[in-house]
């Protein structure tokens, strides 16, 4: 997968460099991520729907993995960028992500996150409720603007993995019901705001999808209600934002679809039901996370301890672990691991990876088959580029490790390591408190 492959040492290598050195170089655990595989996956995506031919977007879903280094290859890529926080904001403007690329998701976005927005003119918001459609349409006013706003509906279908359910009323924090007229009247507000141009839908079913059925209903129901909004109510929509959700392989079982497969699906829905409804095809968005990011990563870790417990499971423990990846313990999620110094070396046993952390939860993959794992080894699990960095923390003032971009040989931090002061760099002890300085 990508530039991934066992070295002529037996070792793991990735964009072209030896893993068992990049840790003795940059420490573990250490997030690396192959740059051409990331690249590759954005590539796959302008690909797909240039052989769909229509009009569209690729945002990626930066709340995935976030840094100035990942804006810059999104931007490169030719990609615009979906971030959901002021942090994520600022993190593509200080990377001179260009503000009319990005634009702002969020269920309960602040006053001061809707104003960042506004005064680095970013491309647009998808507005979520009542609440923010006043909002922002108030403060954009206030400052002579008429942002464009995507209005995010939910369409009462709700994918995952394999299965997607149909709900007729929905059920969420998220969006403006549509099953119960809240998107109709939604389309109604913003239309008679002078402070937001209503350009389009957006809706997001779900993450980790394996099938297109789920899409493909979301589509047919969306552009139901576009067609209604541009045919009876006269809003001039153009855009039809389909979210993001498009699965990775994490472990053996794991079928995603090829992304051309995903994106052709929700084309062909799109064209059909434009066409049936009477109204123009509407530029085509989406905004994938997960597939971008997810592949590319991979974390390294050193070996430590091993516990047996005869007749009932072997443990390995790493340096790592729910504070570098919380995916195991918050959603049961799975990945497969290699022994990096020994990837040459035959699966020897079953052993389950624990993490260091203080929780008999915090377990990374239960029972995987290894190559024989002793203290000092290094331990590459696959798969974590989406949601680990972006969801770490510093449980157990853990240090957040260090990220690093790979290719050709080279391999570049784009993330420094956390320091023991810096875990103490906004602690603060009271005056009264203090030791006396002698
Ligand atoms: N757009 C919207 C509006 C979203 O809510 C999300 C993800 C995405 C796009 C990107 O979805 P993706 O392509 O990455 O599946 N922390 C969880 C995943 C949460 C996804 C939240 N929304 C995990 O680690 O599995």
């Amino acid at each position: 997968l990508g530039t991934r492959r066992v070295n002529d040492r037996g070792h793991l290598e990735i964009g072209g460099c030896d893993t068992v050195e990049l840790a003795e170089r940059f420490g573990t655990p250490l997030y690396v991520f192959d740059e051409v595989l990331l690249r590759e996956t954005c590539r796959e995506f302008h690909a797909a729907f240039r052989k769909a031919g229509l009009r569209y977007q690729v945002a990626y879903a930066g709340k995935a993995f976030c840094t100035q280094a990942m804006c810059r290859l999104v931007e490169e890529e030719g990609l615009h960028l979906d971030v959901v926080s002021a942090g994520e904001l600022h993190t593509a403007l200080t990377a001179g992500f260009p503000p009319e690329k990005i634009h702002l998701h969020g269920n309960n976005k602040s006053r001061d996150e809707l104003i960042y927005g506004l005064r680095a003119g970013i491309g647009g918001f998808v507005v979520d409720n009542f609440y923010e459609l006043d909002l922002l349409a108030e403060l954009a006013e206030r400052q002579g603007k008429r942002p464009n706003i995507l209005l995010r509906v939910t369409p009462g279908v709700e994918a995952h993995t394999h299965e997607y359910i149909q709900t007729g009323q929905q059920d969420t924090k998220f969006g403006f019901d549509l099953a119960s007229g809240q998107a109709e009247a939604a389309v109604r507000r913003a239309q008679r705001a002078r402070g937001v141009n209503l350009v389009g839908l957006h809706c997001h079913i779900g993450s980790q999808i394996f099938e297109t059925e789920g899409f493909v209903l979301a589509v047919e129901r969306m552009m139901e209600f576009y067609a209604r909004a541009v045919n009876e109510w006269g809003a001039s929509l153009r855009i039809l934002n389909v979210g993001g959700g498009f699965g990775i392989r994490y472990v053996e079982e794991d079928r995603p679809l090829p992304v051309e497969a995903y994106i052709a699906a929700i084309a062909d829905a799109v064209k059909g039901e434009a066409l049936r409804r009477g109204v123009a095809v509407p530029e085509v968005w989406v905004e994938p996370g997960r597939r971008i990011a997810g592949p590319a990563g991979t974390t390294l870790y050193t070996v430590g301890a091993r516990k047996e417990i005869p007749g009932v499971r072997r443990y390995i423990a790493v340096d790592g672990g729910m504070a570098d990846n919380p995916r195991p313990i918050i959603y049961q999620a799975r990945y497969e691991a290699v022994v990096a110094n020994r990837a040459g070396e035959p699966v020897e046993e079953l052993a389950a990876v624990a993490g260091k952390f203080c929780e008999t939860g915090d377990m990374l993959i239960w029972d995987t088959p290894l190559a024989r794992a002793v203290p000092g080894d290094i331990l590459a699990v696959f798969g974590t580029g989406a949601y680990t960095y972006s969801m770490a923390s510093n449980y157990n003032r853990a240090p957040r490790p260090a990220v690093v971009f790979v290719r050709d040989g080279r391999a570049d931090v784009v993330v420094r390591r956390e320091t023991l002061d810096d875990l103490i760099r906004l602690d603060q002890i009271p005056e009264r408190m203090r030791k006396e300085q002698h």
